[in-house]
């Protein structure tokens, strides 16, 4: 049986956005108190799990085994573009196996995004480190959870199911983003 800490991480607009209208995540939700913590973050995850679009795109990122989810492979098969990396099907194989396949049975796997890789896995995160740019507002873009809506927030989809807010930090006191870790009771 492996034994595996999923862990979610994401920085939504004050509206609840994640990328504008063209699914492109704006200058306006970037920050480096946030940039800097993530990237620490996915430094000590022993995998990463993204969509095709959601590439990190970071320094270290060649040296992270990761998993890349997609319609275009059956189940799981090897992914020639990027090093460490894994393409998997979820209609095809179990998470545990595609893990297996990039050479993790156990750790903390890193999951983030798109949306519809959020919520494969939204009854699963042991904590999701819900980063918040309040002053930000993207009308017309992209929910960072497709469950998010009109009178639906992140933290109130993150409630939903199952977690509950604990430690916060501030990443960009001028900005007031601040992250906070929300996490399922043992
Ligand atoms: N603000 C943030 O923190 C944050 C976080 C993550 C992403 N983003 C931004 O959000 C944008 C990307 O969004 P995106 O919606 O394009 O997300 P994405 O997760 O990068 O791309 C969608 C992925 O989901 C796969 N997929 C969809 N339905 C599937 C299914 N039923 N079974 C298996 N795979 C399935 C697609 O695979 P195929 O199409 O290949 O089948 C594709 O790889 C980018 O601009 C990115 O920068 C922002």
């Amino acid at each position: 049986m492996t034994k595996l800490r999923l862990e979610g991480y994401v920085i939504a607009s004050a509206d609840g956005m994640l990328a504008d209208s063209h699914n492109v995540m704006p200058a306006s939700l970037k920050f480096p108190g946030d940039a800097a913590f993530f990237s620490s973050a996915l430094d000590g995850a022993d995998l990463i799990v993204h969509g095709r679009n959601s590439y990190e795109d970071q320094p270290n990122s060649p040296k992270r085994k990761r998993l890349v989810v997609t319609r275009s492979v059956a189940g799981i098969a090897p992914d020639t573009e990027k090093p460490h990396s894994v393409l998997w099907n979820p209609a095809g194989a179990p998470f545990e196996q595609a893990c297996a396949a990039a050479g993790v049975t156990s750790g903390t796997v890193a999951i983030i995004g798109g949306p519809v890789v959020f919520d494969m896995f939204m009854d699963r995160y042991d904590t999701f480190f819900l980063s918040f740019a309040p002053h930000v507002t993207i009308p017309g873009g992209a929910p960072c959870f497709t469950e998010v809506g009109p009178g639906r927030s992140p933290q109130q989809v993150l409630t939903a199911h199952g977690l509950s807010p604990a430690n916060q930090l501030m990443l960009d006191p001028a900005h007031e983003v601040s992250v906070t870790a929300w996490k399922r009771a043992a």
